[in-house]
């Protein structure tokens, strides 16, 4: 049986263009028989790509959001109304309802009272035996991401929908989802973060109430109301999986022009050499 020859060259190419976009210091693996699009497409053009305006995205009603006092928990206080959070989680199980492969509950990690927090989707296997939110080639990413924007994974926070991993890394349904959110939402109104970035589809429509594609949402401003009268800044991007699966330039050049708005938000500076400077 023959295969297609391995294009060595390409795969260098693509590796050097995703540094330079996102710092990433490794070569995917791609699964022999999916389609790698051209890397000679054009770039994305970096932190400008993104000058839709804002799209008008109602805000959420918070139905068990964090109580106005929250805003002024420190970051020792914060973190134990994260670990109440995450034992009444426990207690609670939500995933019992539904069906889940797991054997940890990834409940979410890093500074309590980042300015910055990153909401994926559902823990994937690695995250399943760790116990912690994209510790997998997903993660990896996203923390080339965050080394991308001049911070360091502890200094936001970082967690998913679900708690627990769906049979097969399932997306989750929009009822496993529903169940999860109240917890989801705690968390925010805990952290109380300046900016969120959603990652990928069911975190946005999470967050957003929003039936529209990732296509649209992203890099553009949604906002989620907390119980206090806030709102926080909801900045839509593709997920580091579906990056990985799609290694262009475009791709990675859109998701970069999302994070470098976040760091607007942030008043960040990109690095130095990065593609936005
Ligand atoms: N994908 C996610 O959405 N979350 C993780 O924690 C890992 C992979």
């Amino acid at each position: 049986m023959s295969s297609a020859p391995i294009d060595i060259e390409r795969l260098v190419r693509q590796h050097a263009q995703t540094s330079r976009l996102l710092g990433v210091d490794f070569v995917p693996a791609y699964r022999r028989g999916v389609e790698i699009e051209s890397p000679e497409k054009p770039a994305a053009s970096g932190v400008h790509a993104a000058t839709t305006p804002p799209v008008a995205i109602p805000p959420v009603a918070v139905p068990r959001g964090a109580p106005a006092h929250q805003k002024e928990l420190d970051r020792p206080a914060a973190q134990r109304a994260l670990d109440a959070l995450r034992e009444r989680y426990e207690r609670d199980a939500p995933h019992e309802a539904f069906v889940t492969a797991h054997t940890n509950i990834v409940f979410g990690e890093g500074d309590p009272r980042a300015r910055l927090m990153f909401v994926g989707e559902a823990p994937g296997e690695e995250e399943d035996k760790t116990g912690r939110p994209f510790v997998g080639r997903a993660g990896q990413l996203l923390n080339k991401m965050i080394e991308a924007m001049g911070l360091a994974r502890e200094d936001v926070y970082i967690c998913n929908v679900l708690k627990t991993r769906p049979p097969n890394n399932a997306t989750p349904t929009p009822t496993e989802a529903a169940l999860c959110e109240p917890y989801l939402l705690e968390q925010v109104g805990i952290v109380s973060p300046e900016v969120i970035v959603t990652l990928g589809l069911p975190a946005t429509r999470t967050l957003l109430k929003s039936d529209e594609s990732m296509a649209r949402l992203r890099g553009r401003w949604g906002s989620l109301a907390l119980s206090d009268g806030r709102s926080i800044p909801v900045m839509p991007t593709y997920h580091p999986a579906y990056l990985l699966r799609n290694y262009t330039p475009e791709a990675r050049g859109k998701v970069w022009a999302d994070l470098c708005l976040a760091m607007e938000r942030l008043g960040l500076q990109p690095p130095k050499g990065r593609p936005a400077s």
